[in-house]
């Protein structure tokens, strides 16, 4: 418990992220692909009478995943229950947890790379099936019982669709869909709604500010959206252009979004490997961080915005890294 703040601001604070969650199609901004594959695959399902099939979305985090799935399940009018791969630790898991949606309902799987190989083959008879057979008993008077579960639809989430089994993927029949970057405008745009979900006062061109530096990347937007509330609050001003620029720079985040730690990641390469190419492991070492910081947090901004690139020998400053770093 925090003493600073209240219980109850609190709390309040903790539903500000799916208070900025758009709940309706309509309010959900870009991705205009999926929202329309997805749209005729609800609509069609729930005029069926039927669940949908079960949806992989995949691509970089942030980019409003769990938010499809929780408008999904108000389209479809059904409770949205979420988990992540790292949390289903033994298969009984992911059969209370899906006994557990008595009527059914979408049945979210973040990081679902993350899922043990056990538990993996649990899922495929409830994802083809939607039932289960469990051995009860043992030895000679152990026999198979079959469960039926309720209708559920699995949306499951990942940031590396390459690390799922063929068998896994194929199973998705609803639909494997990749989410893809925000351009500018739209995360602009996404600025301006949040702000007036927020009741912030965020001028135009103030938003292009947050949008330059958000990433292409709604998390990242309402993040500096929130921090720039919280500066120009102390200061009593109001959010101009100026101040926005002002705010986030004292945060050491740049015009392209790039942070100091990005940057180390850079120089490093430049430095300590002659601008590459480098391997994941040797990098990650010499900057010390883990491998994995490296491959999912500072990596894949890096890879899009064209600083670095991956080859099968490892990873190299590009021509636009190396005259950012010259930029300096
Ligand atoms: N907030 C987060 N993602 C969003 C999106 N795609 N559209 C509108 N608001 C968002």
């Amino acid at each position: 418990m925090n003493d600073i703040i209240p219980e109850n601001k609190q709390a309040l604070n903790h539903s500000l992220d799916s208070l900025l969650r758009p709940k309706v199609w309509d309010e959900y901004i870009g991705q205009e692909m999926i929202k329309k594959n997805l749209n005729i695959l609800i609509a069609a399902a729930k005029e069926r009478g039927q669940m949908p099939e079960h949806i992989l979305l995949y691509g970089p985090a942030g980019l409003g995943k769990t938010t499809l799935a929780y408008i999904i399940g108000s389209v479809l009018e059904v409770p949205v229950h979420t988990t992540s791969g790292p949390m289903i630790e033994r298969a009984g898991d992911i059969v209370s947890l899906a006994s557990a949606m008595e009527n059914g309902g979408v049945l979210f799987i973040d990081e679902i790379h993350r899922l043990s190989k056990n538990i993996e083959e649990v899922l495929y008879p409830i994802m083809e099936s939607g039932s289960i057979s469990i051995i009860v008993g043992k030895g000679p008077t152990a026999r198979s019982v079959e469960i039926n579960l309720p209708p559920i639809v699995i949306i499951a989430a990942t940031t590396q669709v390459g690390r799922l089994s063929t068998p896994l993927r194929t199973r998705f029949s609803g639909g494997v869909m990749r989410l893809i970057p925000y351009t500018e405008d739209e995360i602009a745009q996404i600025a301006m709604r949040s702000a007036t979900v927020l009741d912030i006062d965020l001028p135009e061109e103030a938003a292009t500010i947050v949008a330059q530096r958000a990433r292409n990347t709604p998390r990242v937007a309402n993040y500096l959206l929130k921090r720039v509330r919280d500066y120009a609050q102390i200061h009593g001003t109001a959010i101009t252009s100026e101040l926005v620029q002002k705010a986030l720079s004292e945060r050491d985040i740049d015009e392209h979004g790039l942070t100091a730690e990005d940057r180390a990641v850079l120089k490093t390469i430049r430095e300590a490997f002659n601008g590459g190419p480098v391997g994941i492991q040797a990098l990650a070492t010499t900057l010390s961080e883990d491998t994995r910081t490296v491959e999912e947090v500072y990596e894949p901004f890096l890879v899009q915005a064209g600083f670095i690139e991956r080859t099968p020998r490892g990873r190299s400053i590009t021509e636009k890294g190396m005259q950012y770093l010259q930029s300096l």
